[in-house]
């Protein structure tokens, strides 16, 4: 028998949105929708998708309990139950994991910013994640907008460190919202100090595993996108339109 770890699923949901203001004016960006369905359907399915089944949703704001009406207990996705945690201000994405320590409870944790969409499935790169027993793994695609995101500085096949929306990208990797722990992630986001837009970076938490020498990476399979600007909310649901009727013509 193959004893396989449990990897729990943490959406990172939360934040004022403000680049899409002023359709976050009376709502919370992951309650938009994404063509068919409210924003926060895709990074709950990808992880659905990749054989995780306990799930956090950490959010905030006024516009919390709208989730809890939209998802229930997760019947959607096949889930019997759905894990939620309150995050007071917007302190950054880490400040947001950090929330997550009770319920990880110790074990790794697969973490997905809340406007993140993939075509693919990550579930390789789980199983994989799951046989080893410390560091962390993040995913990586090739985009031409790199200033936008976290740039991976690749050396042959090693990651030698990430720039958090760097005006000269030292490549064309952004790292995406998709995020690998073990457990000493949540030590890590303890020792944070922000940054100088006065959160906690996800990006520090991962330089910190570099420095460590534990983090691994995956070149992601089929497009990826966030959906925080207006042309990337534009593309998202683009991008999804076009996968539905790619399904449905191959259906027919
Ligand atoms: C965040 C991260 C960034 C990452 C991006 C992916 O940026 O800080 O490193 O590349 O998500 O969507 P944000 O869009 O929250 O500013």
């Amino acid at each position: 028998m193959i004893y396989l770890t449990v990897v729990k699923g943490i959406v990172l949901a939360g934040g004022s949105g403000s680049r899409l203001y002023p359709l976050t004016k009376i709502t919370n960006k992951h309650l938009l929708p994404i063509y068919d369905k409210p924003m926060v359907y895709y990074p709950i399915q990808t992880l659905v998708d990749a054989g995780i089944r306990d799930i956090l949703l950490v959010t905030g704001g006024r516009n919390s309990g709208d989730f809890l009406r939209l998802l229930g207990n997760g019947k959607e996705f096949g889930l019997k139950h759905l894990n939620y945690t309150y995050q007071e201000g917007e302190g950054g994405i880490a400040e947001a994991l950090a929330l997550a320590e009770h319920f990880a409870d110790g074990d790794q944790v697969c973490v997905i910013l809340g406007d993140n969409l993939i075509e693919g499935n990550i579930r390789d790169a789980v199983d994989d994640f799951r046989q080893r027993d410390r560091g962390a793994r993040i995913f990586l695609k090739e985009v031409q907008d790199a200033q936008r995101f976290g740039v991976a500085e690749l050396d042959g096949d090693r990651i030698v460190g990430i720039e958090e929306k760097p005006a000269r990208p030292k490549s064309n990797y952004a790292v995406t919202g998709i995020y690998l722990y073990d457990s000493s992630v949540f030590d890590k986001c303890r020792n944070l100090k922000p940054s100088h837009r006065g959160e906690l970076e996800i990006t520090d938490v991962n330089n910190a595993y570099i420095a460590e020498g534990t983090m691994t990476f995956a070149l992601l399979d089929g497009w990826w996108t966030d959906a925080g600007t207006f042309d990337s909310l534009l593309r998202a649901t683009n991008l999804v339109a076009r996968k539905l009727k790619v399904a449905d013509a191959a259906a027919d």
